[in-house]
């Protein structure tokens, strides 16, 4: 009996004398009561006798007031003294102020600093991109990358719940392959022992296999291309989420897709408000996107951009202004079908009642932010498929185990590969790619 009581009358004790260590994006269920925080300085203010020290935790930022005339001389000290970016445990009563940012604050019995920084490189001033990317393992801890990369969390959480709900399987597949998926030229090589081996383009071969095993299946995971071209949409390591699925037809694929993305952005909108508002990310844009998406063929896609590109020939495969006159058109995220095949890769199958036309796929963003999904259904005869790897110059003996799929109960089947940091550059409205992964990978460059 008495054992639990003494247990209760430290934790009692305990509490009194020691705060509980809080979250500050939990700040507001403590209004009145003492905590502890631990976190960094993100940023001061001084205020005549007041001192204001803006805490972040990763989770929040929370506003400490310390006043002169009320705190211990030794705080108010540490207060004058603390640096950005300094460690630091912290303890005191929250209050409940309007005019706080956040709507809390904490007035401070104790500061205790883990260890002062000195000379913390990114000021809260602007700064330009070129001095911010090689110091991405600091910038990360800004308020703005701080939201991409909490939204980044909750794009990638609700893709996985989304096929996840539908009994998809999530079949992983190899980083270190033998032989191509998305075109020869943008491969980066590896020693393989003695043998050459090159970073996986896309899971979607291997997926393909899967699919067979398992019914409907996705990957998630890096993908590599080494591109040449520096724009705004491409880095050299991207993730890419990967479903496939047996017995299924391009109609199909693309009702998946839009659900897909349907579901993405309500919850988006109902996980990541906060971190819009602090993109300025009118949320308006994102409420707007409504299924059906346009669903137009190649050959419709061309006739459109042809009124503002008039240089634009049947045949050529889009670029980034193209892409931009079919955003602009609809508004609307829009799915291309039925491509010339030529501009496509070897696996997809061919229109029936027209050979030169691939049953492939793209959905195009709205607000210019370009292909984000690239797709289709597979060609499923080992014959064709065979005259295809011959045809594309690609190492037949690779790919033996591809062709063995189309001769063990082969059956039509699809999917598609989603572009995780181009749907995230959309989802947060921000320009480039680089700001939406932690560790951006680009032409050139590697650090850190
Ligand atoms: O259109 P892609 O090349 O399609 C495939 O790789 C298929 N094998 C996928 C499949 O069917 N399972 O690439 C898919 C998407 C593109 O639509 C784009 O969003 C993104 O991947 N992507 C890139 N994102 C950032 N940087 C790059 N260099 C990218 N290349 C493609
Ligand atoms: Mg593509």
């Amino acid at each position: 009996m008495t054992k639990p009581r003494i247990l209760l009358l430290t934790y009692t004790l305990n509490r009194l004398y020691y705060p509980m260590h809080v979250y500050i994006e939990n700040i507001a269920d403590y209004d009145g009561k003492k905590v502890l925080i631990k976190g960094w300085l993100h940023n001061k203010r001084s205020s005549g006798k007041v001192r204001f020290l803006l805490i972040r935790d990763g989770t929040g930022i929370v506003q400490s007031v310390i006043a002169k005339d009320e705190a211990d001389e030794k705080i108010f000290e540490i207060a004058d003294k603390i640096t950005q970016e300094s460690s630091l445990i912290i303890t005191g009563m929250v209050r409940k102020d309007d005019r706080a940012p956040g709507g809390y604050e904490i007035i401070a019995d104790s500061i205790e600093v883990l260890q002062m920084a000195i000379d913390y490189p990114i000021s809260p001033k602007e700064h330009s991109i070129d001095y911010l990317l090689p110091l991405r393992h600091l910038w990360l801890r800004s308020r703005k990358q701080n939201a991409i990369m909490r939204i980044r969390h909750h794009i990638i959480k609700a893709l996985r719940d989304f096929f996840d709900d539908q009994g998809f399987i999530c079949a992983d597949t190899p980083i270190l392959t033998p032989a191509a998926c998305e075109g020869t030229t943008t491969l980066f090589k590896v020693d393989y022992y003695d043998q050459e081996a090159y970073l996986s383009q896309s899971g979607q071969l291997y997926n393909e296999a899967a699919a067979a095993a398992l019914g409907k299946v996705y990957c998630f995971g890096p993908t590599f291309r080494a591109e040449k071209s520096k724009t705004r949409k491409h880095l050299t390591e991207f993730w890419m989420l990967e479903p496939e699925v047996a017995f299924i037809e391009l109609d199909g694929i693309i009702d998946l897709a839009e659900d897909m993305i349907i579901y993405m952005i309500e919850k988006v909108l109902s996980k990541s408000k906060t971190e819009l508002n602090t993109l300025k990310r009118d949320p308006s844009k994102l409420e707007s996107i409504k299924k059906p998406f346009p669903r137009i063929s190649y050959k419709e896609a061309v006739e459109i951009i042809k009124k503002k590109e008039p240089d634009f020939k049947y045949g050529d495969d889009f670029g980034a202004p193209h892409e931009a006159v079919i955003g602009e058109h609809f508004d609307q995220p829009v799915f291309i079908h039925h491509f010339p095949a030529a501009i496509k890769a070897f696996y997809m199958k061919r229109d029936p009642n027209d050979e030169s036309l691939a049953l492939g796929v793209d959905m195009i963003g709205p607000e210019g932010y370009g292909e984000l999904i690239g797709g289709g259904q597979r060609e499923d005869d080992h014959d064709i498929l065979l005259k295809r790897i011959k045809e594309y110059k690609l190492p037949e003996e690779a790919f033996q185990w591809f062709l063995d799929l189309r001769k063990f109960g082969t059956c039509p089947h699809g999917g598609f590969g989603l572009g995780l940091e181009r749907t995230i550059a959309w989802i947060c409205g921000i320009k480039h790619v680089r700001e939406t992964i932690p560790f951006p990978r680009m032409l050139d460059k590697i650090y850190p």
